[in-house]
């Protein structure tokens, strides 16, 4: 596993939640990592169990850290830096938000659909909170859009968004995702590379179970 050092500029930290590493997040933090890189920020994947192996597509990735330290330890001297992105804070994050925070953090969590609320096993650790809009969104798109406000300084409602965008499995069959996605320059909802094909395969299988 690659050692983090802190390097000037935003940080992007995502703590690894779940004891296993499933191909869905996999494809997340593939692309956190890539944009993190071509925009010059940095990106953390943190609380990463030292007896977890990492999937193939992770794996000598440019941008990508690897911690087995969770945000507690790593910047136990920055907390006051450290903002948690939090669907239950009261303030949504706003672009003089990057003047405050050099770290922002996020649950690598996969979404569900009623909400869990699995982000407050970060909020018990006491870290300023701040909301982006009401919508549940993917991890790789809270990330995204947390760039595009503190990097970019675009007001977080200013973005344009897809809501919850039905999405064409095969012929006859369509899918409604929970989520709020980054509309591109193309009009199409911006997702990871290989997420279409593994909901494809993922809503195929279930089908088969229905069986
Ligand atoms: C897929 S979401 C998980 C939401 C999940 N249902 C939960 O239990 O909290 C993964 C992470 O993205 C961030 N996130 C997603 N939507 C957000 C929003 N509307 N406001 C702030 N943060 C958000 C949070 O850091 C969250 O932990």
């Amino acid at each position: 596993m690659a050692n983090f050092n802190t390097h000037a500029g935003k940080t992007f930290v995502v703590e690894h939640l779940d004891p296993e590493l499933e191909e869905w997040s996999s494809l997340e933090y593939h692309t956190i990592a890539t944009e993190c890189h071509a925009t010059g920020a940095q990106f953390l994947l943190s609380s990463v169990p030292r007896s977890l192996k990492l999937p193939q597509n992770l794996q000598q990735i440019n941008g990508l850290h690897v911690e087995t330290r969770g945000i507690e330890e790593i910047y136990a001297e920055k907390k006051d830096k450290v903002c948690l992105l939090d669907p239950a804070a009261s303030k949504d994050l706003s672009p003089e938000d990057g003047d405050t925070f050099d770290i922002f953090l996020f649950g690598g969590i996969l979404g569900d659909d009623p909400p869990r609320d699995r982000t407050s096993e970060l909020r018990k650790k006491g870290y300023q909170g701040r909301r982006l809009g009401p919508v549940q969104m993917t991890t790789d798109t809270a990330v995204r859009v947390t760039r595009i406000v503190v990097q970019d300084r675009v007001p977080v409602e200013k973005i344009p968004y897809i809501d919850h965008p039905e999405l064409q499995i095969n012929k006859n069959e369509s899918t409604q995702m929970p989520f709020r996605y980054v509309k591109g320059e193309d009009g199409r909802l911006i997702m990871p590379e290989g997420m279409m094909d593994l909901i494809i395969k993922d809503s195929e299988k279930g089908l088969d179970d229905l069986l």
